[in-house]
């Protein structure tokens, strides 16, 4: 073997993929039924996108971006988050010229040098969505009601969900000073990169991974204490929302999330069931990032779910995932291999699953094999059946048998009508 799969990165191998397909349903048929529709955007973008959007002092541009030329000599990064990428396609495709509220959800891969642990990746899959155009509280409540409903729909339970609001710029203004003033109280414990937030980003302290870091944090000022009237009016109306439709939340001023284009409500959904890593969501409102991209004022609020940490959830909490689909049929042959070639292909037009040998193996040995791949249903086709044009058909579950004619028409009718 030459290489290995990179650090941090998983191949999804065909006995587990069925856990993916069903998250990838579940995920895309709440998303419908909530009124979003799929956006799909390139894996690679300029780098630049991320500076502007993400922020140029949060960890994720600092530290953890995979940034390289190309051979034109463009800085291009592979995406560390869809949002950036989301509201860049929103400008450019002019989505928002229907007017009204434009609704996106996309399910993808991104990438982040971060130290690899259980669910944390540097390769690693998000569904999230985005809401343009909306500035109503109810439409903060409304993205968190799809989170909600999400992770009823998948069967995963005990999930804690923790909001806050982090103000405006505006009201921010007054924080930062609060919160400058505090940390320069533990400036020597601070990192490097911290040192340099301090003045220009200081609430990108807050979320430093540096355990010295977070130890000086601790007992920094809330942003609830500095929020301006607006934006605690806003605060209190998705607090009703939520309240309401009996969504639990807790109010937690520790949140400031780790992008730098967050506004008023920020939310995470956080399990304990799978230790370190357990938030398995993070939201909010972002009402200055398509600006800031170069579009006209428009407000945006979202959310991404992390799709390694929703399935580790789902196994922590033995969630009853659904098998990916045995045969419906094995067909067996006796000495008639190109007969049973062909009527396998033409079941298989008929839309049934269908497997045959292509090993010559003994009839023992392919009855052992339909055993094992968990058939439903066997048919064994030997010279005689094919001469009189009628076979025996064997329900694996009961062992029931019935004869049928050898005709793939009627033979797919029967097992369409014996699908569980
Ligand atoms: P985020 O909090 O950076 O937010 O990531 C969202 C989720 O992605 C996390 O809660 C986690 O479940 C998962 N995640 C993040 N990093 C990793 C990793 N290295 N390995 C495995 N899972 C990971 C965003 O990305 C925002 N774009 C969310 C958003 C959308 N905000 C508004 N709209």
């Amino acid at each position: 073997m030459i290489t290995k799969a990179p650090r941090g990165t998983a191949d999804i191998l065909p006995s587990g993929v069925y856990k993916w397909h069903y998250v990838e349903k579940i995920t895309t048929e709440t998303a419908r039924i909530f009124g979003f529709s799929e956006i799909r955007t390139p894996v690679f973008e300029h780098t630049e996108l991320f500076l502007r959007g993400v922020g140029d002092t949060t960890d994720v541009v600092q530290k953890e971006m995979y940034t390289f030329s190309d051979k034109g000599d463009r800085s291009i990064t592979l995406r560390p988050e869809g949002t950036a990428s989301a509201a860049r396609a929103y400008l450019e495709h002019s989505l928002f010229a229907s007017g009204g509220i434009t609704k996106l959800f996309y399910n993808i891969a991104c990438y982040r040098y971060e130290k690899p642990q259980a669910g944390r990746m540097r390769e690693f899959h998000q569904f999230g969505a985005e809401v343009y155009g909306c500035q109503n509280p109810s439409c903060d409540a409304e993205v968190i009601a799809f989170v909600h409903t999400v992770l009823c729909n998948l069967g995963i339970k005990d999930i804690k969900l923790n909001i806050n609001s982090i103000g405006c710029p505006k009201c921010r203004a007054e924080y930062s000073k609060a919160l400058i003033e505090y940390l320069k109280g533990g400036y020597d414990s601070l990192c490097e990169t911290c040192h340099n937030r301090l003045e220009k980003n200081p609430m990108r302290v807050l979320d430093c991974k540096c355990p010295s870091c977070k130890e000086v944090s601790k007992g920094a000022p809330s942003i609830l204490e500095y929020i301006c009237p607006e934006c605690r009016e806003h605060f209190e109306s998705v607090q009703s929302y939520l309240t309401d439709m009996e969504i639990d939340f807790s109010i937690d001023p520790s949140i400031v999330r780790g992008l730098d284009y967050y506004t008023k409500t920020v939310f995470e959904f956080v399990s304990d069931s799978i230790g370190a890593q357990g938030t398995i969501c993070g939201g909010g409102r972002y009402d200055n990032l398509i600006e800031e991209l170069g579009g006209s004022p428009t407000p945006g609020i979202g959310f991404a779910m992390g799709i390694e940490r929703i399935i580790l959830v789902m196994e922590a909490q033995g969630v009853d995932i659904p098998k990916a689909p045995v045969p419906d049929i094995f067909i067996a042959s006796i000495g008639q291999d190109s007969f049973v070639q062909k009527f396998t292909y033409e079941l298989r037009k008929c839309g049934i699953h269908a497997e045959c040998d292509h090993q010559g193996r003994s009839l023992k040995a392919q009855m052992k094999y339909a055993n094992k791949s968990g058939a439903r249903f066997v048919i064994a086709v030997g010279e005689d059946e094919v001469i009189k044009g009628i076979v025996k058909i064997k329900n694996m579950t009961d062992s029931f048998e019935t004869e049928l004619s050898l005709n793939a028409n009627e033979i797919a009718d029967y097992l369409g009508g014996n699908r569980e």
